[in-house]
Order: structure tokens, then C-alpha cells, then sequence
């Protein structure tokens, strides 16, 4: 199959085009404005594409025309991107997106669209004041209500932008024919997520902020006591689900959503600051390593006004394990301790030291 991916410089785009050429049977077009991840991969079936989707329509048109299948991946996906910039996180999220979406119904190409768990928003629990750690309740892609927070929290821009691109696909679907999978990430976590903030200007996901705390020593910061959940689901497990959405057998995945999740592997983000730093005196400790304090934080320091978590997020994954055959296979402490070993080894190359023994 020869594949579009789109925003492929990124972290899932890195590790699905790695394993989309490992098989030697696709080609594999990688569109990015970035490009130090990709810079990893050598392989005659990768081409890449250094290309602004939002600047270069004619050239973005052309390249839908020329393959079977158009991955799209493009998109801001951090949360504090969403509260300083919430406008271009609608341009880029929504915007920019829709365009993709125009150009492959009218060139009749199948799309996968990369959305997010956050589009379920809150739990139903939380918002009649029930506590959600006694309510769990797992999100069901064509069932369960999508509940986002008031408008003065604009974090919610994000998942309301990616949620009516979903309305969208749907509509196109319907009314036009168009042919697209949707697909629901619920935190990915693996090689290559984000970069270290002491490296890098800017602000990640939690795990690089804690990763950093074990390197550098900042403080590992709890937002708001960090007792909100998350289920870390490892890439390669992720990537696995992908590629079976993306062969599309017995055409599957026609106009079908897809939670990709690790149902199991939930814990507070004050449990996984407390994990990371087990792991890391455990097994990668060195003399000389600092050792960051966990302290508080309110979100209104961490991330400014506007922002709200999401309390729990907890996959239904029965419809990819029935019309896929899919299984997670990593515990969180192997996606923990492998996506540490990566940023370790990382360090370490730097400061010009040997790789932790295996
Ligand atoms: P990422 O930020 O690592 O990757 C996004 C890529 O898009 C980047 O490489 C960026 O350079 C590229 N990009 C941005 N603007 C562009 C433009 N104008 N033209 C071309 N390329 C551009 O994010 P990711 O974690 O790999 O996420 C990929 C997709 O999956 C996003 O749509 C995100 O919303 C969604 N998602 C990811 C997760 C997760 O767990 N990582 C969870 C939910 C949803
Ligand atoms: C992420 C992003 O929105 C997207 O990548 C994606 O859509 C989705 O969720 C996903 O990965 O499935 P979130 O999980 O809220 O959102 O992002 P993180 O920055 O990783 O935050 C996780 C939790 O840690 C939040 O409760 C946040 O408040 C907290 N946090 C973050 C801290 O306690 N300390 C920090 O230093 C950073």
C-alpha cells in the first residue's frame, strides 16, 4: 500500500513509520515540518516530505491524489498549548484538518483520522459530584456521551475541535461516501514522546516533565495533587492496532471508531511520579544523579487560567479486540521502565557514557 502519513515526524509518526517499513510490503510517505526523528530511519521505501500542511494546499492535494491511504497525525497535542494558544489549536486541530478531510472525500481516498480519548471529556460520575475513583466507568466508542467542561475552561478547545472533526468524518460518511477510521488514542507512552524541557523550550506531557525531574533535577510537580487517572498504553502495542486499521482487512474498520487503550494499566499521576522514581533509584541510578523533590502545584501556576483535567479515562477496547483480534500486552511498570531506559540511554550517550546494562 503506499501510505500518506501526515504530521509523521512525531511521536506516534516516528514509531508507526518505523513499523510500517519493517514488513517491506508498504511505502511509506512521511510529511512533516520536522524532521530529527525521522532522521533515524533509513529505508528505500521511506520518503519524506518537508511540507506546512497550512501553507502548501497544491502540494498537499497532489500527494492525497498519489496514495491509497492518508494518515493524518497533524495536530498541537499539548495540554498547555491548549490554554496558551487555544485559537491555534483550533486553526491547526480543526481548520487545517478539515482540509484534509475536503481532499480526500473529493478524491475518494480512505482516511484515518488520529482524534484523542479526550473527547469523552469528563466522567458522568464527576460531574454529579460522585467521586470517580469509586465510579469507574469505561469509555464505548458509539455509546457513551462526550462531556466537555464550561467555555471559560478553554483546555476544552482541544477536544472540542477534535471532536467535531470526528462529526464531520461522520457526516462525510453519510452524505458523501467518504471512508475513514477514526482513532481514539488513550495515552500513549514509548521512545521518542516529546522532548526533556531542560533540552528544549516548552512545555510536554507529564511523563517528560517527571523524566526531566529524574535527569536534571527539577521538581517533579503534582498538578492539583495529582490525583487524576490515566492508563499508560505502551507504542509498540498502540502501533500494532494501528497497522491492523490501517491493512483494513475484510474492510473492517469502514466508517468505524476505535478506542486504542490499556484498560488495566490505570494509576494516579502522583502514583506514576512515585513509580518513576522507584524505577529510577532501582535500576538507573548513578552516583552524582540528583533527586528531585514531588511537590505541589495548583494548575493556575502550572498551566495559567482556563485549564481542567480530565478526572478518568478508562478504554472499552472490545470492539478493536473483536474486529481486529487486538491485545495490549504491556503492564505499566514495562511502559514506564522501557520508556525510561530509552530517555536514560539518551542521556547517557550524551554525557559520552555506556548504555544501561540489560
Ligand atoms: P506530536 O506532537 O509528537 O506529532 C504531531 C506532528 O505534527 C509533529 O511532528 C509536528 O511537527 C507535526 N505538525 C504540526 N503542524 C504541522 C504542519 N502545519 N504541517 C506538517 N506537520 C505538522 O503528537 P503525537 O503524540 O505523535 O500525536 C499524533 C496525533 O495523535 C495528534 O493528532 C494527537 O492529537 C493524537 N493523539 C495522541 C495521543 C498520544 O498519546 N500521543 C493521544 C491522543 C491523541
Ligand atoms: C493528553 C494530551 O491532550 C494529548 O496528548 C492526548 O490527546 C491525550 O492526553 C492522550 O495522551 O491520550 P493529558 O493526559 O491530560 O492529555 O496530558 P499530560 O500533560 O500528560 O497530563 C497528564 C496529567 O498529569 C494531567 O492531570 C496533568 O495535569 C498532570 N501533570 C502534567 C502533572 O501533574 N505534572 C506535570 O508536570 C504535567
Amino acid at each position: 500500500m503506499k501510505i500518506l502519513l501526515l504530521g509523521a515526524g512525531g511521536f506516534i509518526g516516528v514509531n508507526l513509520t518505523e513499523r510500517l517499513l519493517k514488513d517491506g510490503v508498504h511505502e511509506v510517505t512521511a510529511v512533516d515540518i520536522y524532521k530529527d526523528k525521522l532522521n533515524e530511519i533509513e529505508d528505500p521505501n521511506l520518503k519524506y516530505v518537508e511540507l506546512d500542511i497550512c501553507t502548501d494546499e497544491a502540494a498537499l492535494e497532489q500527494a492525497v491524489i498519489d496514495h491509497d491511504v492518508i494518515v493524518d497525525l497533524v495536530a498541537f497535542a499539548n495540554p498547555a498549548l491548549y490554554v496558551e494558544d487555544p485559537l491555534g489549536v483550533f486553526e491547526l486541530n480543526f481548520i487545517e484538518n478539515l482540509k484534509i478531510v475536503e481532499l480526500c472525500s473529493k478524491h475518494s481516498k480512505r482516511i484515518v483520522q488520529f482524534s484523542t480519548c479526550e473527547v469523552y471529556g469528563r466522567t458522568s460520575a464527576s460531574t454529579v459530584g460522585w467521586d470517580p475513583k469509586d465510579h469507574p466507568q469505561p469509555f464505548v466508542e458509539d455509546e457513551t456521551p462526550l462531556i466537555m467542561g464550561p467555555i471559560k475552561n478553554h483546555r476544552w478547545i482541544y477536544a472540542s475541535a477534535k471532536q467535531l472533526l470526528e462529526r464531520v468524518l461522520h457526516a462525510y460518511g453519510i452524505q458523501k461516501g467518504l471512508n475513514y477510521s477514526i482513532i481514539r488514542p488513550f495515552n500513549f507512552v514509548g521512545p521518542r514522546i516529546d522532548f526533556l524541557p531542560s533540552e528544549q523550550a516548552g512545555n510536554p506531557r507529564v511523563f517528560s516533565h517527571f523524566m526531566n525531574g529524574l535527569l536534571y533535577g527539577t521538581p517533579m510537580q503534582l498538578v492539583d495533587g495529582g490525583g487524576n487517572f490515566r492508563a499508560y498504553t505502551y507504542i509498540d502495542d498502540a502501533v500494532d492496532c494501528i497497522v491492523r486499521i490501517l491493512e483494513n482487512k475484510d474492510g473492517k474498520c469502514d466508517r468505524q471508531i476505535f478506542n486504542i487503550g490499556k484498560p488495566d494499566n490505570e494509576l494516579t499521576i502522583a502514583e506514576l511520579a512515585e513509580l518513576m522514581k522507584k524505577i529510577f533509584n532501582e535500576h538507573f541510578r548513578q552516583d552524582g544523579d540528583p533527586d528531585p523533590e514531588i511537590v505541589d502545584v495548583s494548575a493556575e501556576e502550572f498551566y495559567g487560567e482556563g485549564y481542567e483535567d480530565c478526572d478518568r479515562r478508562i478504554a472499552n477496547i472490545d470492539k478493536a479486540r473483536e474486529l481486529l483480534g487486538w491485545e495490549p500486552e504491556y503492564s505499566t511498570y514495562d511502559v514506564i521502565f522501557k520508556t525510561m531506559e530509552y530517555f536514560v540511554n539518551k542521556h547517557r550517550a550524551k554525557q559520552g557514557e555506556a548504555p544501561v546494562e540489560a
